[in-house]
């Protein structure tokens, strides 16, 4: 692939731009108004040997291979929006969503051609996270996947198959999992927030870094992890709704780093702190796993 389009100014979209415009791909990113694509370019920084093109006019992106959506998070907004590029683009240019977890089917409900439709989802900071989950809906062919598959590789990510529509797709259903039990453990006064995320840090996440939970299971023994399964599955926690802890704070426009208030206090100037300490810890990070491999 050569030309990528990449639609959405914002976090994410200017991000994504700026990982394939350093890549060397011809980059085009749209944005509806002049003053989002002059707030991407703020976010956008690219040494002289590499370039974005800004443009609000989708006729632009016609010739593109892929186009990767990054737009506002609203299912009629994404359904428009794909309805109008399908009839702009070439009938074979791959329709990539960066949806957080809205149904890769019902997005492309009035697209033209569902088999070049699936969902690319990156994960926030964009540069630094190597993960890439590639969701297929249910006409999405092999073909389609496999060259997603090839870019996301050939830009350095880790991608890997979602093969079924599911909600919160592979990753999300995990995170959310873990969230719930940890909430658990918080309000039934087991231990703190700060002890859970210590538990965290330097047992579970420390080997999770190096090795995923079914290389962990077979490290630690499966016929422990059998055993164990026997008695603590039907105790962990199976709550439907959002539990009181996130929902007290919900309500009280706690959002964490960005509000200056979580779970933890951000005030003072401790939310840019908080994000450059996370950054730090996330490029160690990454050249800790490259050295790996
Ligand atoms: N922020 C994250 O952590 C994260 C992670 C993974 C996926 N996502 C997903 O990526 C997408 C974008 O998220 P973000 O964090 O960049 O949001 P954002 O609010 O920073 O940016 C959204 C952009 O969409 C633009 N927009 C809205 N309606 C539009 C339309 N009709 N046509 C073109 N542009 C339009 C807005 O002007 C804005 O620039 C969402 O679907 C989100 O769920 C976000």
């Amino acid at each position: 692939m050569k030309k990528i389009g990449i639609c959405g100014t914002g976090l994410m979209g200017a991000s994504m731009a700026q990982i394939f415009a350093e890549q060397g791909y011809e980059t085009w990113i749209y944005g509806r108004t002049d003053a989002s694509l002059s707030r991407a370019e703020k976010i956008i920084h690219l040494g002289d040997e590499h370039s974005v093109n800004y443009t609000t006019d989708l006729e632009d992106l016609k010739d593109c291979e892929i186009i990767i959506e990054s737009i506002v998070e609203n299912l009629d907004t994404k359904q428009d929006f794909f309805e109008r590029i399908s009839k702009i683009v070439m009938p074979e240019t791959i329709l990539a969503t960066n949806t957080s977890g809205l149904s890769i089917n019902k997005i492309c409900e009035r697209v033209q051609g569902k088999e070049r439709f699936l969902g690319m989802h990156w994960f926030n900071p964009s540069n630094l996270i190597p993960l890439i989950e590639i969701i297929r809906n249910d006409e999405t062919s092999d073909g389609y996947v496999q060259q997603v598959y090839t870019l996301a590789e050939a830009i350095g990510k880790k991608p890997v198959i979602c093969q079924n529509d599911v909600a919160g797709f592979i990753a999300n259903r995990i995170q959310f999992a873990v969230l719930r039990e940890c909430m658990d453990i918080v309000e039934k006064g087991t231990a703190t927030p700060e002890d859970v995320d210590k538990v965290m840090k330097y047992g579970l996440g420390f080997r999770y870094a190096a090795y995923g939970p079914f290389e962990v299971a077979d490290f630690g023994g499966l016929d422990t992890f059998y055993h164990i399964s026997e008695y603590l599955n039907k105790d962990l926690c199976d709550e439907k709704e959002p539990q009181k802890l996130i929902k007290d704070l919900y309500e009280q426009e706690c959002y964490g780093v960005k509000s200056g208030r979580g779970f933890y206090d951000y005030s003072d100037g401790r939310d840019k702190e908080a994000v450059s300490l996370r950054d730090k810890k996330f490029e160690d990070m990454k050249k800790l796993q490259d050295s790996w491999e």
